[in-house]
């Protein structure tokens, strides 16, 4: 059985490992894909830090951590976030 992540609120942490994952990217997919500004109205240990550190790990493009996920094969992994502009 796997371990489960009590207390870890570090989405490489989780990956890196081996914790159990319940895989929330397609959520996480579409929200990016269609929303703009959200508020995390959530109580208490819902996951509010997972999910944050989970866009980080997304938006600096570790794909490595994404293995096996819903989004893996549907990300954009060559843009890492910020994407900064060197032709001035
Ligand atoms: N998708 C998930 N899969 C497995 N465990 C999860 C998942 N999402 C959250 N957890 C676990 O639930 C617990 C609470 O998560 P987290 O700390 O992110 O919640 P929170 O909403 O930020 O809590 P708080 O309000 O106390 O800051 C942690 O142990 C975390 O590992
Ligand atoms: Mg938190």
């Amino acid at each position: 059985m796997q371990k489960l992540p009590v207390g870890i609120q570090t989405f490489s942490k989780i990956r890196e490992k081996n914790y159990l994952y319940v895989d929330k990217t397609e959520d996480i997919f579409n929200l990016i894909e269609n929303g703009e500004i959200y508020f995390l109205s959530r109580p208490r240990r819902f996951g509010k830090s997972l999910l944050v550190s989970t866009l980080e790990a997304l938006f600096s493009a570790k794909k490595e951590l994404f293995k096996g996920l819903y989004i893996y094969d549907k990300w954009d992994w060559n843009k890492k976030y910020p994407v900064i502009k060197l032709d001035f």
